[in-house]
């Protein structure tokens, strides 16, 4: 079955007596039993929400087909996300990640965990973060493309290292997600994902993603979101897995849009630079055409003069200066100020975040609009 279809009619499906298409919301808390030898009345398996609802359980099916997982996992947020995964590792265990992460992953890595004694090492690039990676590490996370300067990082020789150390592989496929890029076919354990952005696609709702290979590793995960109970409600269940019915379709418009609109600001005078990896100047594009099938929607630019910012956030009428990223509306995004605050100065300027870098998150608009908006704020 092709990605497409998967998208809409899934591989597998909880069985629905009504006939009914869409998966309904399936708002309990709780599921009755016939007797001592029966879970859940209709002998389904199911006992209470937080540990299983038929709504949730029909998404995870989606994601991990469409990962080609064996298991996924939803839950409250992407954070939460990363938070249970991080309940897999302890107080003295040593992780190596990519640099320039989400500012929140960064914020939990250094304020949360880091003080409990979790040792984390940062690579700015795949042949600096492998140097990382030694026998005792437990553990490689990598963002690909990073947030927000769209560096790319090579999955398949960063599986080849982990393998060999006997670490586990994350990778945060959020910006591309399976349809652009499937990162457990090139060789890692776990993927995550905000699914408040693409997955869920319109700026709607809050949700993550665990997809992961392996019955062991899924076995513990599973055991985790029950214990810690983040898992995604029903009501947000439902909304994802509308959202990705279009995946594909909002996908490849978004990136049709974001192609367009990363020439027009390369030929801009008042540009200084663009980073998307689909703009053949981008220095790893070749990578990108091996590793990813789409270059996704998501760029960022640095203007000449950092008082360009303050005007283009506020001229802006149809792209909106908002955080968050992969819906439909397009958002323009100051990480300096938003996403990436919690980032000490040091840090974030060396990985290249400075009052004149904006991230934007190309939406499914008409791209002639964008431009024009995009063109009359920069002015
Ligand atoms: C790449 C990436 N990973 C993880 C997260 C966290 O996800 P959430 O906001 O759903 O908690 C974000 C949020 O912006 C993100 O951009």
């Amino acid at each position: 079955m092709d990605f497409e279809t998967v998208c809409i009619h899934g591989k597998r499906r909880v069985t629905e007596a009504t006939g009914a298409l869409a998966t309904p919301i399936y708002q309990s808390a709780t599921f009755a039993h016939e007797g001592l030898d029966d879970s859940g009345a209709t002998g389904s398996g199911y006992d209470y929400t937080r540990q299983q609802n038929p709504t949730r359980e029909q998404l995870e099916y989606r994601i991990a087909d469409l990962e080609g997982a064996d298991e996924a996992f939803a839950f409250a947020s992407g954070m939460a996300a990363i938070t249970a995964l991080m309940e897999l590792f302890l107080p003295g265990d040593r992780i190596v990640a990519s640099g320039d992460l989400y500012g929140g992953t960064y914020r939990l890595f250094d304020q949360v965990l880091s003080p409990k004694g979790y040792r984390f090492e940062y690579g700015r690039d795949t042949d600096a973060l492998i140097a990382l990676i030694t026998e005792d590490t437990k553990a490689v996370f990598v963002e690909t493309p990073t947030n927000p300067m769209m560096n790319l990082f090579d999955i398949r020789k960063i599986a080849d290292a982990a393998k060999a150390a006997g670490a586990l592989l994350i990778v945060d496929n959020t910006f591309l997600t399976p349809y652009f890029q499937r990162p457990l076919d090139l060789g890692a354990d776990v993927v995550l994902h905000s699914g408040s952005k693409y997955l869920g696609g319109h700026n709607d709702t809050i949700s993550g993603f665990l997809a992961v290979k392996g019955e062991a590793l899924a076995e513990k995960l599973r055991f985790i979101l029950k214990t810690t109970g983040a898992g995604l409600s029903p009501f947000d269940s439902f909304l994802v897995l509308r959202g990705i019915k279009t995946l594909p379709l909002r996908l490849e418009k978004a990136q049709e849009n974001a192609k367009a609109i990363a020439q027009i600001l390369s030929e801009n005078k008042k540009i200084a630079s663009v980073r998307y990896p689909g703009l053949p100047s981008h220095e790893a594009y070749e990578l990108a055409t091996a590793q990813m099938t789409g270059f996704g929607a998501m760029l960022s630019f640095s203007v000449t003069d950092a008082a360009l910012v303050p005007q283009i956030l506020r001229r802006v009428k149809l792209i909106q200066f908002a955080e968050s990223l992969g819906g439909t509306e397009s958002l323009i995004t100051y990480p300096l100020l938003q996403t990436h605050a919690d980032i000490p100065e040091a840090e974030r300027l060396s990985i290249g975040i400075d009052d004149r870098l904006l991230r934007l998150s190309v939406g499914t608009e008409s791209a002639k609009d964008l431009i024009e908006d995009l063109t009359q704020a920069i002015g």
